[in-house]
This record gives C-alpha cells, sequence and structure tokens, in this order.
C-alpha cells in the first residue's frame, strides 16, 4: 500500500500518518527522520505541520512531508496529491509550476554552482509562473527583488542532509544569514561539492496567517492580486521536495523512485480500491 492509495475522503491526518509510519517501521526503519507533517487543506500551508484530525475531502490536497531513519541517515521527502485523485484547474497549474521549478533547480545542481543561486532562480521562475497565473503583477526580476515571490515561497530552495534532517555546515564560514524577506530562511548558502546530500523542495502556499495581515497587504499592495488571493485562503500549500546527492557533473536524485508527475500520482490514485 502506498500513501496515495491508502489516502481517501474521511480519513483524518492523523490516520494517515500512523499508516505511513507503520510501513516505515515493517521496512526495518527504527525511526522517522524528524516529525511526519500530514497537512490537508488550509493545513497544508503551515510549514512544519502536527497531523491532527482534520479529515481529508475531496476537492483538497494534501501534502506529506514524512521519511524514515536507515543507518543512521535521514531522508526526508514531500509529496503532494488530490485526495480526489485528481488535480483541478488552479491545483494543476500551481502544482506543475512547482514541479518544473523543483526539475530545473535539480537539472543545474551540480559541483561549484553556489545553493544561493539555486534559489534564486527558483525564486525567480515561481514568481514568473505567479504572473502567468495573475496571482503576482508585476515584472518577475523587479518581484523577487522587493521579495514579493515570498509571500507564496517563503522558505528556502532547501539544505544539507546526512545524519541530521536539517545537517550541519550549511552556510559557508564567514557568510551570514541574510535578513532580507525572501533569502533569511535560506538554511544552504556554499558552493555544492561532489557526494554532497542535499534537499531541492520550492514550493507555493497560501498562509492564511501573511495574507490576512495589514503589514503585508500594504507592503505588496500592487503587487499582489489580492482579490483573488482572497478567494484562495484555504488552498493550502504544495511542496516537493526530493533528497539530490552532487555527482562529478550533476547530480543523482536519491528519492526517484516516489511518483510526483501530474500523470504518475494521477494514475496510482486510478488503481487505488475506494471505499
Ligand atoms: N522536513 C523538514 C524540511 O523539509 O526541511
Ligand atoms: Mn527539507
Ligand atoms: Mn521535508
Amino acid at each position: 500500500m502506498s500513501w496515495t492509495t491508502c489516502a481517501r475522503p474521511g480519513m483524518t491526518e492523523r490516520q494517515l500518518q500512523i499508516e505511513l509510519e507503520v510501513e516505515f517501521a515493517r521496512a526495518g526503519s527504527p525511526r522517522t527522520a524528524y516529525g511526519s507533517i500530514v497537512g490537508t487543506g488550509a493545513d497544508g500551508a503551515v510549514l512544519h505541520f502536527a497531523p491532527g484530525t482534520r479529515e481529508l475531502r475531496d476537492g483538497d490536497l494534501v501534502l506529506i512531508d514524512a521519511a524514515a531513519e536507515w543507518n543512521g541517515y535521514a531522508a526526508d521527502i514531500t509529496r503532494t496529491f488530490p485526495v480526489s485523485g485528481r488535480f483541478d484547474g488552479i491545483q494543476r497549474d500551481l502544482y506543475q509550476l512547482v514541479a518544473n521549478v523543483q526539475q530545473e533547480a535539480i537539472d543545474a545542481v551540480r559541483p561549484g554552482i553556489e545553493y544561493r543561486d539555486l534559489h534564486m532562480r527558483a525564486a525567480h521562475a515561481i514568481a514568473e509562473g505567479l504572473v502567468d497565473l495573475d496571482i503576482l503583477r508585476g515584472d518577475p526580476a523587479e518581484l523577487v527583488e522587493c521579495d514579493a515571490h515570498a509571500i507564496f515561497f517563503p522558505h528556502g530552495l532547501g539544505h544539507m542532509l546526512g545524519l541530521s534532517t536539517h545537517d550541519a555546515g550549511g552556510c559557508l564560514a564567514g557568510r551570514a544569514p541574510s535578513d532580507r524577506f525572501g533569502l533569511k530562511w535560506l538554511r544552504a548558502d556554499l558552493p555544492l561539492e561532489e557526494n554532497y546530500v542535499i534537499t531541492i523542495e520550492p514550493g507555493i502556499y497560501f498562509i492564511r496567517a501573511l495574507l490576512t495581515d495589514a503589514h503585508w497587504r500594504e507592503r505588496y499592495r500592487t503587487e499582489v492580486n489580492w482579490p483573488r488571493v482572497d478567494q484562495m485562503l484555504d488552498f493550502g500549500g504544495i511542496r516537493i521536495e526530493d533528497d539530490v546527492c552532487v555527482t562529478a557533473n550533476g547530480s543523482e536524485v536519491l528519492s526517484a523512485g516516489i511518483p510526483k508527475s501530474i500523470e504518475d500520482i494521477e494514475a496510482i490514485q486510478r488503481e487505488a480500491p475506494r471505499s
């Protein structure tokens, strides 16, 4: 049984977490790598959400960020999928945007590239995609310059991964974290080297607390299409996270076996028994 095939309307986030963690244990893992995140509907927009009693509902997305520990090493993987088995219009558009941004970042991984540059390219691509969808308004480069993208992507592209989920050594000695809204949560700021293992985890979220805050509404008064966004406050969030090893010429995605394309996710849900 997989995470998508056992998820069905009426099940709670907590029940889904239990099913997942039982499978980790059955497969021989001694513990989870971190507290499992399972959020459906608006809960998907809470970055480190502890699964609760909210029920999965047709029409909602489910975001699962969960992984097992193996031989002392942490994995850190996120997938987002529709409870109904089919992404609807704007879910599909936003999911495809996040998937494209993630693939472009993975394709750019190689020794020597600055992780911060990967993050900035992802921020630009998210801004561009949100302009195309008429959620942000303006020139993508200027939107990134004023950190407007970060109201929907308020975390870094990823981090180092190893014995710990957020592993040590993410910031090169002498570099200090930025205090810019769009950069201050970036956990990795260093040139990549062969055999480093990192996560690549772009996301787009509709975080009610941010989007209804007078400060942010005034700061991004013209950059955000507020009437549109006000109708999406319960959308939740989409994140796709993979674990990537830097190789001599590029990278190897260690979590590549877990389906993530729209076609693959919808196909396995079509095959799932639904009660
Ligand atoms: N699971 C925590 C993170 O993705 O960084
Ligand atoms: Mn992560
Ligand atoms: Mn994660």
